[in-house]
């Protein structure tokens, strides 16, 4: 028994006619035929229960489903992924940003490093890279390439994006700095390693 405003409310009579309304199987309670054979609408040949529900219960019944779908609802929002998208900064100070990742995870976006193993004005650069999409539950793997606009080298980076317990996300990567030699004899000396790690740069709108 629930009480709503001034009028008692039935809920399991109400269960039972909702439940019925669902099967679109009428009751073989003889108090509540009366009631539905009363309520059902003189032109209908098939009674639309649910329709003929008094507007209290109705009400309590939309709060009702409601408030249960907002409790499922906070049960099942989707954990958070790392996502490449954004703008990161890595522990030698060099920038990046990542504008899109398409369907196919293959994404694009500028480079603007810190340092250089030339003399050479540093200038923005553009990276294009892929995302594996498959079974990476929400850190994946990736590769891109840095085309230096500024000098003869390129750089691969691989590596992946790792979520902490407070959603703080990093990118753990490898690269490897290919300069051009001006002859084969140097090609021992043309490929620098090492690892570089971002953090997100927090835009001022975030
Ligand atoms: C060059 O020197 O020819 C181009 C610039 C290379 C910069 C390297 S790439 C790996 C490492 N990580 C960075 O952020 N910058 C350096």
């Amino acid at each position: 028994m629930i009480m709503s405003g001034t009028k008692t409310l039935e809920t399991p009579r109400l269960h039972n006619a909702l439940a019925r309304a669902a099967t679109h199987s009428p009751s073989s309670n003889k108090k509540e035929k009366e009631q539905e054979h009363w309520q059902s609408p003189a032109r209908s040949t098939s009674p639309r229960y649910i329709s003929c529900l008094p507007a209290a219960e109705m009400v309590q019944t939309t709060v009702f489903l409601l408030v249960l779908s907002l409790a499922l609802g906070a049960h099942s929002l989707p954990p958070k992924k790392c996502n490449l998208i954004g703008h990161w900064v890595n522990d030698l100070g060099s920038t990046m940003t990542i504008s899109a990742v398409n369907g196919d995870g293959v994404f694009s976006g500028s480079y603007l490093t810190a340092v250089s193993a030339t003399t050479n004005e540093i200038k923005v650069s553009p990276l294009q890279g892929t995302l594996q999409r498959k079974n990476q539950k929400g850190q994946p793997t990736f590769g891109f390439t840095v085309n230096w606009t500024f000098s003869d080298s390129i750089t691969v980076f691989t590596g992946q994006c790792f979520l902490d317990k407070d959603g703080k996300e990093t990118l753990k990567t490898m690269w490897l700095l290919r300069s051009r030699m001006d002859n084969i004899e140097n090609d021992w000396k043309a490929t620098r390693v090492g690892t570089n790690i971002f953090t997100r740069v927090q835009s001022q709108k975030e």
